[in-house]
């Protein structure tokens, strides 16, 4: 006979993000993804597929990127998370997001928070990647919008590289 199991308990996690202290009740289904967009409010980051295929929700965990979408919230008990909210300084965009607006590495923008992360966790391992190495560390961040041209080239630009270097 099958017998239903009772859902599992919800459990407290703490986790840090952008620098900010914070507790969440999760249950062993949450993804890291609703803990930040539902839970402390971060909607930055985008759950564009909630499949892993997309990019849209990457952020950095403990500096390295991940796919908040497929990443478990329980895992990310008592680490650190940085989201596309903690690139800026108030209203003063950082380099990279300049360097976006410059070189058109950004239209409709629902792939950029996610591509902005994975640029970062780039430039923070290889302050000069190559545009090889740079589509090469972008390539789990899709975009229907720019042709990903205008994306290598900001961070070329961001990286102090001379940008049009893409053929
Ligand atoms: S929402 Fe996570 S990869 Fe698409
Ligand atoms: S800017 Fe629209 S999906 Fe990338």
């Amino acid at each position: 006979m099958n017998e239903l199991r009772p859902p599992a308990k919800p459990r407290v996690i703490t986790l840090t993000v952008n620098g900010e202290y914070h507790e969440a009740t999760v249950r062993p289904r949450h993804m890291l993804v609703e803990v930040l967009r539902e839970m402390i409010g971060l909607t930055g980051t985008k759950d564009g597929c909630a499949s892993g295929t997309c990019g849209s929700c990457t952020v950095l965990l403990d500096d390295r990127p991940v796919l908040a979408c497929l990443t478990l919230a329980l895992e990310c008990d008592g680490r650190n998370v940085r989201t596309v909210e903690g690139l800026a300084d108030g209203e003063n965009l950082n380099t990279l997001q300049e360097a976006f607006l410059d070189q058109g590495g950004t239209q409709c923008g629902f792939c950029t928070p996610g591509v902005l992360m994975s640029a970062t966790a780039l430039l923070e391992a290889n302050a000069k990647p190559s545009p090889a190495e740079i589509k090469k560390a972008l390539e789990g961040n899709l975009c229907r919008c720019t042709g990903y041209n205008g994306i290598v080239d900001a961070v070329l630009q961001a990286s102090g590289q001379s940008p049009g270097q893409v053929e």
